[in-house]
């Protein structure tokens, strides 16, 4: 479907990544009567969009709001997110015909697939005329002293100028489906300020000692409560051969990974094992018992976590002979049982990038560099990171919409 030759060389938008953001702006911009070109390295389109939501794409959520995004400047991604709201999304995607369906916690997948978003963006950027330049890596981008063609795009297939350029090229997870760092080099280039990236919504990795007791009976998963760095979240955690994932995992991932914004540096994740329970009341309620405390527990947790657990504390005994102080202890651990992970499983299993091109520099209206006339970001490649649950892709439609307002 892409063009293999763009015969023009002059574009009012260059748009620099055919994935969510980028295809959401060009549309727009396309429609605004804008000759807009999309360049991109990978052979298809929304690639990132393909294999999201287990092939079904969690394309938004019911409650959006900027509580559910981390970034330094946090207030950045209201005005965005209330400009092109998840009804607005939702209408495009009724307007096109897809079937979807909610889940828990608000979000929403397709009935089908994920492709079906992907066509249905392709079909807005047909209605735009906007042309694809695919696959073409760039070569370099220069700023020119022409105030119409800003920009020089030089590539293998020759120069493309544009009075506007959108750098849409996400972040860094998945290289093997096509990240690269391209959107922080140009803003390097020009001068824009970075909030370093890390991995984030991203399985972790626990010390040695701890993986030993547990990675036996990867596979098991729980329905706990995670916190660290002020946040914290109630869903399923999965026990896996290198440490945890699950979304209550993931979503504590990206605070754990949040010392980028002044949180305290390796610290502990916390997880609440009986969420709802008042486990000092259950266990005192047992404390003459002659089952062992990992049979007990095994009442709530799968019976092998439980006792990996007790061997874990050395709490192999049964309930009968526990004082009242160790009850009130392994209480504790089982409400606030704290791990230091010993790292992530990194970008090749993060669903996200946290951090990227500092959004202090950028205008929350529009998108565009304040101090680079004609330069815009959106997407995953700015400083805003989304919570599991289909707000990175509302990110990537609201930033989209937004900056092809403008372009
Ligand atoms: P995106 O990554 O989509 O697009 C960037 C584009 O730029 C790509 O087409 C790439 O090829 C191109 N590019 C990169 N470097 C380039 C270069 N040097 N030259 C030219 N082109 C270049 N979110 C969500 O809300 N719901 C979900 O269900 C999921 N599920 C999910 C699953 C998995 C496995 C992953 C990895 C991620 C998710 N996400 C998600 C996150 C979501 O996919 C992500 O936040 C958005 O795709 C970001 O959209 P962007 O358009 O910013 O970048």
């Amino acid at each position: 479907m892409c063009e293999s030759a763009v015969a023009e060389s002059g574009f009012d938008v260059i748009v620099v990544g055919a994935g969510a953001a980028g295809m959401m702006c060009a549309a727009q911009a396309g429609q605004r009567g804008r000759r807009v070109l999309v360049i991109d390295h990978a052979q298809k389109l929304g690639e990132k969009i393909r294999i999201s939501g287990g092939g079904r794409c969690n394309f938004t959520n019911r409650r959006v709001g900027p509580e559910n995004y981390l970034s330094r400047n946090p207030h950045f991604a209201r005005s965005a997110l209330a400009r092109y709201a998840t009804a607005d999304f939702i209408e495009l995607v009724d307007r096109h015909g897809i079937a979807y369906h909610e889940r828990n916690l608000g979000q929403l997948f397709c009935d089908d697939s994920a492709q079906q978003i992907i066509d249905m963006l392709r079909a807005e950027c047909e209605d735009g005329r906007v042309r694809f330049a695919m696959p073409l890596g760039i070569d370099a981008i220069a700023r020119t002293d022409d105030a119409i063609n800003r920009f020089a795009v030089h590539t293998a297939r020759g120069t493309f100028s544009c009075h506007s350029l959108v750098i849409a090229t996400g972040g860094l997870s998945i290289p093997k489906i096509g990240a690269t760092p391209f959107g922080y080099r140009i803003a390097e280039q020009f001068g824009l300020p970075m909030v370093a990236p890390r991995p984030a919504l991203v399985p972790l990795t626990l010390p040695p000692e701890t993986l030993q007791r547990f990675a036996p009976f990867a596979g098991s998963s729980l329905e706990i409560e995670a916190w660290c760095n002020g946040a914290r979240f109630r869903e399923a955690a999965l026990i896996t051969h290198r440490g945890l994932s699950g979304p209550v995992v993931l979503q504590v991932s990206s605070y754990w990974q949040a010392q980028a914004y002044g949180g305290e540096e390796w610290a502990p994740v916390s997880f609440n094992l009986l969420p709802g329970v008042d486990a000092h009341a259950w266990l005192t309620q047992h404390a003459g018992d002659r089952a062992l405390l990992a049979n007990l527990l095994a009442e709530r947790l799968p019976r092998r976590f439980a006792h990996a657990w007790c061997a874990l504390h050395g709490w192999e005994r049964p309930m009968n002979q526990f004082r009242m102080p160790e009850l009130k202890a392994i209480a504790e651990a089982l409400s606030d049982w704290q791990i230091v992970p010993s790292g992530t499983q990194g970008y090749a299993k993060a669903e996200v990038t946290l951090g990227g091109v500092d959004t202090h520099a950028l205008s929350s209206k529009t998108m565009e560099a304040a101090a680079c006339k004609g330069l815009y970001f959106v997407g995953e490649v700015m400083d805003i990171t989304g919570h599991l649950g289909g707000y990175n892709f509302q990110w990537a439609w609201s930033s989209g919409h937004a900056a092809g307002q403008f372009v």
